[in-house]
């Protein structure tokens, strides 16, 4: 087993930039890194007294919402943030209270600090009573070019800024290959609050969030949107189509009057667990590249045709 850097384009098919040529060197792992790459993929604290051996356990039947998977279909349009809210299992009339008060307070927001300040405010989450910060989001707010990642991590919520862990390293090289930086990009992600151990949110916790970026969204109109992983795609979209399905199609979201583009791609967690994938991501990547350079928002670079 090793660590591998971002080696999503194909050999050499950047030209001569040392800085993009980040090597396929297969590094053995000592304890130490073994111990870091935990620690990197969540599981920092103990969870019980004794160990569970998960071979033995019978896994938990599917969630509900796996059955209302819809169709393929080319192009999806984001529904409206009232249809979401009822097509969502909101189970308690006190989700329901919570979601509608992260409604207001999201709508009342006229300009980023005042979303940044009234999700600081917010208390309708309980993630946020086990979480060091609120993440809101880094980068360049007037770049109309957005990255949507799924949630802190333990990095993430130490420092309060989104994809800063070793997933985040990942990604600011995987920008790097297509000329965006975070003074050039604008990244956020679907959560604010870290979910314990890293686990998947739930779609309650998700709904409670959505409506604050929504507004964020709204707040940077943004001229493209990438979504990183199963679980941006999900809840920015409303779809239930795996990632692999969804990743490198061209969909939309829509702003006010406006359909903005869409690329959903791997999030760079998975890939740091299966670098062989990250040709996929480099392909989606290339085809948002060329994107915001049709749409004007990114300029044409030497090395891609
Ligand atoms: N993964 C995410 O989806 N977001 C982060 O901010 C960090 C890791």
């Amino acid at each position: 087993m090793g660590l591998r850097a971002w080696t999503g384009q194909p050999n050499g098919s950047r030209g001569d930039d040392p800085s993009l040529m980040l090597g396929v060197m297969s590094v053995p792992m000592t304890p130490l890194d073994t111990l870091a790459w935990l620690l990197e993929s969540g599981a920092d604290e103990s969870i019980g007294d004794t160990p569970i051996d998960r071979f033995t356990v019978r896994p938990a039947p599917p969630p509900a919402i796996a059955a209302a998977t819809p169709a393929a279909a080319p192009v999806y349009r984001a529904p409206a943030a009232s249809a979401l809210k009822s097509a969502s299992p909101l189970p308690t009339q006190a989700d329901s209270d919570t979601i509608a008060s992260a409604q207001a307070l999201a709508a009342a927001a006229t300009t980023l600090a005042e979303l940044k300040a009234a999700l600081e405010g917010f208390e309708g989450s309980a993630l946020k009573q086990n979480c060091t910060s609120t993440v809101f989001a880094d980068g360049n707010p007037a770049s109309r070019i957005l990255f949507i990642g799924e949630a802190p991590g333990a990095e993430e919520d130490r420092q309060g800024l989104p994809f800063v862990g070793r997933a985040g390293k990942l990604l600011d090289r995987m920008m790097a290959a297509i000329n965006l930086d975070r003074s050039s990009a604008y990244i956020t992600n679907v959560l604010n609050w870290r979910p314990p151990a890293n686990r998947d949110p739930s779609p309650e916790e998700a709904a409670i969030c959505l409506p604050f970026l929504r507004r964020h969204i709204e707040l940077t109109n943004p001229g493209i949107i990438i979504l990183l992983g199963a679980v941006a795609a999900r809840h920015v979209l409303g779809y239930t189509e795996g990632i692999m399905k969804l990743r490198g199609r061209w969909l939309e979201y829509r702003v006010g009057d406006v359909m903005v583009p869409v690329m959903a791609t791997l999030h760079p967690a998975y890939l740091l667990r299966q670098p062989a994938h990250k040709k996929l991501a480099w392909r989606d990547l290339q085809a948002a590249e060329q994107k915001m350079i049709t749409l004007g928002l990114l300029e044409k670079h030497g090395s891609i045709g």
